[in-house]
């Protein structure tokens, strides 16, 4: 680029004005590198040259007129495929799919002829040789010399779709108030050194670029999960929720399991669907009422329930799992709330963490997600305040469309499944998982008999993935997600 500038100063020195586009064929450089140049002495100083922006119309040749340069005219195509005998017009139209172009610009240019004499009309030579004209045109106008065609040819060449017409801008330069054909280097910074000895008075200095974009500040990004959190999040509280701790991701099967009325023998307990943890193995602290309630509800059931009638095991509730899902966290605080001083009082709760649960690796499944969970425990409410309390949660996500499924819980009686229709996969998407907390499961944990406790579990992946479009789990968590997508993530926010 430095060559470039000084042989652009060095013209403008010798040759005086002169427009970038004609320094292509001097320099042999393209166009857009000649405007570097230019911009990049400009930069050096403001007073070096003038530019003034002009613009050139330019001919081109569109695809057709690359092939007559390359074949000939249409015209001349068809007078060479004339032989001496003479050809049938019919024959003459198959040589190519422009011969009739080709055979009317012949005739009128006089160098074939119809032939009738002899009964069918045959088309022959009229002249023994012909100069292709329209080739040569292109010839020229393909290498720069486009003005040696006279305008109203090009016009009609334009009319053929042989030429096209383009408008290039550039600069007129010529020399500015203080033109040097060397560019010097000009100071970016003042010095003490400058400033004592008096130097600066001559120097030249860089003028500050106040258009100059600043380096974009590196700074955290909330991951797209985050951003669904605090929306839900935002949600519940609007609706009078109150956050659950969940700092536990390591819990014992007796709040996981056993606190819920999940027998002992559950398929769900199974290594194959929980991780269980070696250090620590078991969990020791255990309200020992609770346990011994626990225990009962199992083996003899309570509230006329004749439980499950096994031999319930302590060393059994005492192992160690990651939470296969944070339900046991809402029994913990039913627990709580039952045995606070001054008794059970009505709550609303709610938690969005991880949960674990030893899944067969796919694209919709990861060994970990995010469950939305929520509890209500009140007097006397029903499944219709459970439907209810979902309607108004998912009206303010923007789905208004929802469905509901019997289905099975260990813990709940009854279950539904939720359903919502998704408008842009056009089809009904499972959701989460509810019900109304059995009382085998209430009573040992001392709410009081007339409270029912309406409950939920939903992921939160599932509408992260729909709200960000993505179809694979792996972009959303792990180590293939792309950063920029987490960087140019646009917020979340829920049509309410
Ligand atoms: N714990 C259930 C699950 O993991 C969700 C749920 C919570 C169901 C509360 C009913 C009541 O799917």
């Amino acid at each position: 680029m430095s060559e470039l500038t000084e042989r652009i100063l060095l013209y403008i020195e010798q040759h005086g004005d002169v427009d970038t586009l004609d320094l292509v064929p001097i320099f042999g450089e393209d166009h857009q590198k000649i405007i570097g140049g230019v911009k990049s002495i400009e930069s050096t100083s403001a007073e070096l040259i003038n530019t003034t922006p002009a613009t050139r119309k330019t001919w081109e040749l569109t695809e057709e007129g690359r092939q007559i340069l390359a074949n000939g005219s249409h015209e001349a195509t068809v007078f060479n495929a004339v032989p001496e005998a003479g050809i049938s017009q019919a024959d003459l139209m198959k040589i190519s799919p422009n011969a009739k172009v080709g055979f009317s610009k012949a005739m009128s240019n006089g160098w074939i002829l119809m032939d009738k004499s002899g009964g069918a009309p045959v088309i022959k030579r009229k002249v023994a040789d012909i100069v292709d004209t329209v080739k040569t045109h292109l010839e020229a106008i393909a290498s720069g010399k486009s003005d040696v065609v006279p305008d109203n040819v090009k016009n009609e060449y334009k009319k053929r779709k042989i030429l096209v017409e383009s408008v290039t801008k550039s600069f007129v330069l010529s020399k500015g108030p203080e033109f040097s054909t060397s560019l010097k280097k000009l100071e970016t910074d003042l010095t003490v050194e400058m400033l004592a000895s008096g130097i600066w008075k001559d120097l030249k200095f860089k003028p500050y670029n106040f258009d100059a974009l600043g380096v974009p500040p590196e700074r955290g990004q909330l991951h797209p999960l985050m951003k669904v959190r605090s929306e839900f999040r935002q949600i519940f509280l609007e609706m009078g929720f109150s956050e659950m701790p969940t700092n536990n991701f390591v819990e014992s099967c007796f709040w996981n399991f056993d606190a819920l009325f999940v027998p002992q023998q559950h398929p769900a307990r199974d290594q194959q669907d929980t991780f269980f943890v070696s250090h620590p193995q078991l969990s020791n602290k255990f309200p020992v009422a609770l346990l011994d309630a626990v225990k009962k509800s199992h083996e003899s059931g309570t509230d006329g329930s004749i439980g499950y009638r096994y031999d319930w095991k302590l060393e059994e509730a005492q192992k160690n799992v990651l939470r296969t899902h944070t339900t046991g966290d809402s029994a913990r605080m039913l627990y709580k709330i039952a045995h606070q001083a001054g008794g059970f009082k009505p709550i609303k709760y709610f938690s969005i963490d991880k949960v674990f649960r030893n899944e067969t690796l796919d694209a919709t499944h990861l060994a970990e997600f995010h469950q939305v969970e929520g509890v209500v425990a009140d007097y006397g409410i029903t499944l219709g305040d459970l439907i209810g309390t979902f309607n108004a949660f998912f009206n303010k996500l923007g789905i208004t469309e929802l469905e509901y499924k019997p289905t099975f819980n260990p813990y709940t009686e009854p279950s539904m499944e939720i359903f919502c229709f998704h408008p842009g996969l056009q089809r009904w998407i499972e959701v989460g998982n509810s019900g109304v907390f059995r009382p085998e499961m209430l009573r040992p944990l001392g709410v009081p008999e007339g409270v029912n406790v309406i409950a939920w579990g939903l992921s939160l992946e599932r509408p992260t993935m729909i709200k960000y479009g993505l179809n694979n789990i792996r972009d959303l968590i792990g180590p293939k997600v792309d950063l920029k997508m987490v960087q140019e993530g646009p917020l979340c926010r829920m049509n309410r």
